[in-house]
């Protein structure tokens, strides 16, 4: 089936128009159009996303790229000929920029008559490996399967015993990984989007030099706490000005990612995992990627990370996610709530 995805959630706005088959048991994804327009730009003398600009630049991209996507007249009718669902992100994310993108999609199912379901964020992270136009993936090889999902929002552990079934192992009980990125760039004074800026200025410092707290890493459970690394950084800058960015940097990225692949790893081996999937924002880390990489290698398991066009948000994800939902609740194809709760 042909399905039109868009995705508003944050400073990104995306269409995508994707063909989906094979159901919960072998599902396929060709991205045949995908449009992304980013709104760094604007956010960045603030210093981070500022939710009512966010939803004005939504409401202007969104007719744009629609034209660009779609085109007039007949060639317009043609294409929503051929599409018989539409998937629309309804969180979680900023309110008023989940707004935009709502509201825009009701109108265009309402005006083609096409059926609208909702897809939650995360979900669509999830699904992002899916996307990838040149790895096959094999169900029987990849499940049951452990999910670390990290964004600026979000870190979750999953357990996946297959497409459709799955558990929430552990999540952060203050701030997300990708937050704490955030953070600790911004009191490192580092450009905004800060995230891969500590990846890039960590390439010229020693991670040894500090030794940051790796928060939970020892408890019996798999949640995650970010809020106490990020202050212990503040401090250790505050009583140390003299220190070396580039170490702090390097320092605070590997306490950060050390938890991250040890609670993974550990899911893995308890539950017998035979892949792990990465998703999210912060997996575009490609030293997350590398070192979660060669442990998931050294055990044998295979490791299902996005590409990076659909790593940050897009919309292509949220058609996958909003596929799966609507396998799912069949025949209420509504706006609908997904798993993770939004
Ligand atoms: O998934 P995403 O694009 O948006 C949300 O759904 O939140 O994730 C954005 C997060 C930000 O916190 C950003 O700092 C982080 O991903 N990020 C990174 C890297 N690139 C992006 N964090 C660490 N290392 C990176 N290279
Ligand atoms: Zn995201």
């Amino acid at each position: 089936m042909r399905i039109l995805a868009i995705e508003t959630s944050c400073d990104e706005t995306s269409l995508s128009i994707l063909e989906a088959k094979g159901g919960f048991s072998a599902p396929k994804f060709k991205v045949l159009k995908h449009l992304i327009t980013s709104q760094i730009k604007l956010h960045e003398p603030f210093g981070g996303v500022v939710p009512n600009i966010a939803k004005r630049e939504h409401i202007k991209n969104l007719p744009i790229l629609y034209r660009e996507m779609f085109g007039e007249g007949t060639k317009e009718k043609a294409e929503w000929k051929k599409i018989s669902l539409m998937a629309i992100t309804v969180g979680p994310g900023l309110e008023p920029a989940l707004w935009a993108g709502i509201e825009f999609a009701k109108k265009l199912s309402k005006d083609w008559k096409k059926p609208l379901i909702g897809a939650n964020h995360m979900e669509g992270h999830l699904w992002s490996f899916l996307l990838d136009p040149k790895k096959k993936y094999d169900a029987k090889k990849v499940f049951p399967s452990v999910a670390l999902l990290v964004s600026g929002g979000h870190t979750i552990l999953l357990l996946m015993k297959d497409i459709k079934t799955w558990k929430k192992l552990g999540e952060t009980r203050d701030d997300a990984v990708g937050e704490a990125f955030d953070k600790v760039a911004r009191i490192l004074k580092l450009p905004y989007p800060s995230g891969p800026q500590i990846e890039k200025l960590s390439r010229e410092g020693n991670e040894n030099a500090i030794e940051f707290p790796r928060p939970m890493l020892h408890d019996k459970n798999y949640d995650f706490s970010y809020s106490g690394l990020k202050t212990s950084v503040l401090y250790y800058c505050r009583d140390n000005p003299s220190a070396n960015p580039a170490d702090v940097a390097a320092s605070f990225q590997n306490a950060a990612t050390e938890v991250l692949i040890k609670k993974a790893m550990r899911a893995a081996k308890e539950f017998k995992a035979k892949s792990i999937i990465m998703a999210g924002g912060v997996a575009a880390s490609m030293y997350l990627r590398e070192k979660l990489g060669s442990e998931v290698k050294k055990e044998k398991m295979i490791f299902l990370v996005p590409g990076f066009t659909f790593n940050t948000d897009n919309a292509a994800m949220i058609g996958a996610a909003g596929y799966f939902n609507y396998l799912r609740k069949k025949k209420r194809p509504l706006i609908a709530r997904g798993d993770l709760g939004v």
